[in-house]
């Protein structure tokens, strides 16, 4: 066994990393059993300024601060740079990542070995969220509301009534 493996540290922090953009039902299931396996579970938004989000870092830490606040073992945070990197200076020993599909796997599984290779320390472990969550995704609740469809169910309310208020903007700026 690797060195580095043989010893579990006293309290277990696990970070689960994402773009969140914005958080889905899909996303709180993992937060909620996250917070249930381990002592801590940071969630942590990747500050990504190549990607073009719909909400800023700022707003999906709002987001995600509003819906964790039941959970006193969550905290919300967000990064740059490698995620490994990031867990180590929080004491992070476990990252979390969600597996809805096959499809999932192939780059999850590419992520997770990487990430072993840069600190093999660090262990990804895969969670499934409820299988009624398993086809959500925040790109598609973004296109199914764009196109004027129905994404009550897909994300929290709070979160449902911040995609209204958006898109109303976008609307109205003639986007
Ligand atoms: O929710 P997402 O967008 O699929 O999350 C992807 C994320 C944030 C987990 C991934 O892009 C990431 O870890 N980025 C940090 C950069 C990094 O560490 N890359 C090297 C290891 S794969």
């Amino acid at each position: 066994m690797d060195e580095a493996l043989s010893r579990k540290p006293p309290t277990v922090t696990a970070l689960y990393p994402g773009s969140f953009d914005p958080i889905t039902n899909g996303h709180l299931d993992l937060i909620q059993r996250g917070s249930l396996l381990f002592d801590r579970l940071i969630v942590s938004i990747l500050r990504n300024e190549s990607k073009e989000p719909l909400f800023s870092v700022e707003e999906r830490t709002e987001m995600l601060r509003e819906v964790v606040r039941v959970y006193p073992n969550v905290e919300v945070d967000s990064f740059n740079g490698l995620l490994v990197d990031h867990a180590a200076a929080h004491s992070a020993t476990v990252l979390v990542r969600g597996i809805r599909a096959i499809s999932d796997y192939e780059y999850e599984l590419q992520m997770a070995l990487m990430n072993r290779r840069l600190r093999p320390e660090i262990e990804t472990i895969f969670l499934m969220s409820n299988e009624a969550y398993s086809f959500i995704s925040s790109r598609l609740v973004k296109e199914v509301l764009s196109l004027g469809g129905d994404i009550s169910g897909l994300v929290p309310p709070s979160v449902e009534a911040r995609l209204h208020r958006r898109m109303a903007k976008t609307i109205r700026k003639g986007n």
